[in-house]
């Protein structure tokens, strides 16, 4: 028993090692690759899809092209080349991780040890220290779970992605070849990226269809199952005050948990200005985004210049200095489209 299981093993690794040394996308961070290149990639990567990171991660490369060049920056360049991006806060621990690993002599090469550095999960552990240093780490993501479920059409129900993950961790780290772990590892998310999709997955292409259990019964998309959080909806009113060719923004505080150091319009309550009567304002664009579970709809009203005491984060900026800022991708947006909609 123990056998063909160990043989079943063996060519599902094959094939789909043989199917990724054909259809691998040529990826930057796969030419001439380096830990720092990893690393990076696989920070841009976290919540993020490859097409969006390519044109971010050249320019980053470009301007600090190594772990010196990083640790050296200041806060404002690395913000400024993570800039629409989102989740910033990967970008502030990138850099204090390349300040960690200047501070060093060698760089760690275990997992344990990466998890120790800011930003860094059990997922991108596994993914920098297989790929940069062959270590015996399974990457178990949301893309992994997908494929794993559905090999094995496993419908037990799931809390959150986490949990789900550090269910099929075993199951991962049984699939992981002695010998080039990261290629494995890089093979499972590419079949999660352009094969194993959540909807409408490439079947009738899949190399390893035949280990697949929910492909022969038919019914992969149901897996895995993972209960969805109620969707919350928000509204949130902010304010576009203009004078004399600035316009006031609000630049959240360098310990703020999501924003640290980017400007955004302000709202109304860090302007200073009641929500009723703002609301009464000409409207100027209404904005509807998702970020997670929350949906949420943004009013930006025209307002006049709050008087009284100065509020903490509440800069002045002249419009024509507004792209040496870093702002957040909508807020750039909403910006510019106030901006170019108005008769000059
Ligand atoms: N997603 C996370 N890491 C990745 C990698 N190295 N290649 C492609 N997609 C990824």
């Amino acid at each position: 028993m123990s056998h063909s299981l160990t043989d079943r093993r063996t060519a599902f690794r094959r094939a789909l090692r043989a199917w990724y040394s054909l259809q691998a996308r040529p990826l930057p961070w796969r030419e001439a690759p380096s830990l720092y290149k990893t690393v990076v990639s696989e920070f841009m990567l976290q919540q993020t899809q490859v097409k969006t990171v390519l044109p971010y991660f050249a320019r980053w490369l470009a301007a600090l092209p190594d772990f010196s060049a990083l640790a050296a920056a200041s806060e404002a360049q690395v913000l400024k080349l993570w800039e629409g991006l989102g989740y910033y806060s990967r970008a502030r621990n990138l850099h204090r991780l390349a300040q960690a690993i200047v501070a060093r002599s060698t760089p760690p090469r275990t997992p344990a040890e990466w998890r120790e550095l800011p930003g860094v999960g059990p997922y991108t552990a596994a993914a920098i220290t297989s790929i940069a240093f062959g270590a015996p780490a399974a990457c178990v993501d949301g893309n992994v779970v997908r494929i794993l479920a559905r090999l094995t059409a496993d419908g037990t129900v799931f809390r959150d992605s986490a949990s789900a993950a550090k269910y099929f961790t075993p199951l991962a780290e049984s699939l992981l070849p002695a010998a080039a772990p990261g290629d494995h590892n890089q093979a499972m998310m590419e079949l999660g990226a352009t094969v194993c999709m959540r909807q409408n997955p490439r079947c009738p292409t899949c190399p390893v269809r035949v280990f697949c259990v929910a492909a022969r019964q038919r019914a992969p998309e149901a897996l895995p199952r993972i209960s969805a959080k109620p969707i919350e909806r928000r509204k949130v009113t902010r304010v576009w005050c203009e004078c004399n060719g600035t316009l006031l923004l609000h630049r959240a505080a360098a310990g703020a948990h999501r924003l640290a150091n980017l400007h955004e319009l302000p709202t109304a309550k860090q302007a200073g200005l009641a929500e009723d009567v703002t609301r009464r304002r000409p409207l100027l664009a209404r904005k509807k985004r998702s970020i997670t579970r929350f949906q949420i709809t943004e009013s930006i009203h025209a307002a006049p210049a709050p008087r009284g005491r100065h509020r903490p984060g509440l800069v002045w900026v002249p419009l024509e200095d507004l792209d040496l800022l870093s702002l957040s991708g909508p807020h750039r947006r909403w910006v510019r489209e106030i901006l170019a909609g108005r008769v000059p």
